[in-house]
């Protein structure tokens, strides 16, 4: 008997040792020397008010910059913060102190959605680390901007204006604004932006899902009955295909709605597009998705590192939350992949990005297969996020 508890012990040990060992490896990454140095090419980006960097063409080798107003000038200066909490080196922190007041103006800025993506993702990540009052009120300001976007009738916010196709969109991405929100409620103690977003939330829904549990793109309403009129795609393949980088939006959006609310159908909607996801028999072998999984050129089509990094730092979150092996499992293996020279981009190449190979927006061939700066902010994220486990 005594043998048997003693090998029982030995097995116990062992299996521990290797899961250990395991984990580790993810730990490793961030230390990998050919990571470290493309982190260092954020910083040899010259400082311009009005070029934010985007993305790059590797073929031409020129760096697509644009102003505060595009919706993804706030990953650079969020990226330069998520450097400072990965490494503790203050010329990250001293970087992102810089460049920030440049994207302060679009807190006025109402004539679009992706409010949060600009000001969460700069601001929000700045407030985490420095407390700063004059952050905080920049918080507060476009979350009050954003809430002017508000539809009571239809229970959304509005995603864009001026289109022909719509009246009033609302597309699945915009899930990603409501952490301003449910922020600007906590800093406030006003209830006002957290009921918006919960709206938002339910909306979203009722009406974004399929039977599959993969989600549309855009869902299109009509603002005299509030009721859907059409559902469509935007950037995937067609209206019915799943757009990769839109179920990574879906996931991220309804678990991080879950932790302000602890709303279980929020949980229920994020496990369920998790699940379509890395099951899915188009997934990959290494975890990134092609652009839409239901692209018909696939496997001859471009991979989306972006929507991979967006699913993995919302899988540890859902990991966290379910302590279900199988979300960490996926996560880990999308930091490794992109970790990899494969995905990493050569350190030949004198750009502020960190990872190659993402998709923009395949329907206008614009940004395939490039470095792009939503991709770096969600992969740095994810890596923060398993350090903290
Ligand atoms: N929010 C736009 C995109 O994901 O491309």
């Amino acid at each position: 008997m005594k043998i048997f508890n003693s090998l029982f012990l030995f097995l116990v040990f062992a299996l521990s040792n290797f899961y250990c060992n395991a984990q580790n490896n993810v730990y490793k990454t961030t230390t990998n020397i050919q990571l470290n140095n493309r982190f260092e090419k954020l910083l040899e980006n010259p400082i311009d008010s009005v070029g934010f960097p985007r993305s790059m063409s590797v073929k031409t080798g020129e760096i697509k910059k644009v102003p505060s107003k595009d919706w993804t000038s706030g990953f650079y200066v969020g990226n330069l913060w998520q450097l400072y909490l990965l490494t503790a080196d203050s010329k990250y922190k001293e970087r992102a102190q810089k460049w920030i007041p440049f994207l302060e103006k679009e807190k006025f800025n109402g004539g679009t959605h992706d409010m949060g993506f600009k000001i969460y993702c700069s601001f929000g990540k700045g407030f985490e680390i420095t407390h700063s009052e004059e952050y905080k009120n920049v918080i507060i300001k476009s979350a009050q901007t954003l809430c002017t976007r508000f539809n009571k009738k239809i229970g959304s916010i509005k995603s864009w204006d001026n289109r022909d196709k719509w009246n009033f969109p609302v597309i699945i991405d915009n899930m990603m604004n409501l952490e301003l929100l449910f922020e600007a409620s906590k800093l406030t103690g006003d209830d006002s932006y957290r009921k918006i977003a919960i709206q938002h939330a339910n909306t979203t829904l009722k009406n974004h899902f399929r039977k599959d549990n993969s989600c549309y793109h855009v869902v299109g309403y009509d603002t005299i009955t509030g009721k859907v009129k059409s559902k469509n795609t935007h950037q995937g393949f067609s209206d019915d295909s799943s757009w990769a980088r839109g179920q990574a939006w879906a996931v991220y959006g309804f678990t991080m709605t879950y932790r302000y609310t602890k709303d279980k159908a929020y949980l229920n909607q994020a496990e369920a597009t998790a699940q379509f996801f890395i099951n899915h028999k188009n997934m990959p072998e290494d975890g990134i998705p092609y652009w839409d999984f239901n692209a018909p050129t696939i496997p001859n089509t471009t991979r989306d590192a972006s929507a991979a990094a967006i699913m993995a730092t919302a899988l540890i979150e859902l990991y966290t939350i379910t302590k279900k092996d199988v979300y960490l499992k996926y996560s880990n293996k999308v930091i490794n992949s992109l970790s990899s020279n494969t995905y990493l981009l050569n350190e030949s190449v004198n750009a502020p990005f960190i990872l190659d190979h993402s998709t923009g927006d395949w329907s206008k061939k614009a940004e395939l297969d490039e470095p792009i700066v939503y991709a770096d902010y969600y992969f740095l994220e994810a890596i923060i996020r398993k350090k903290a486990l």
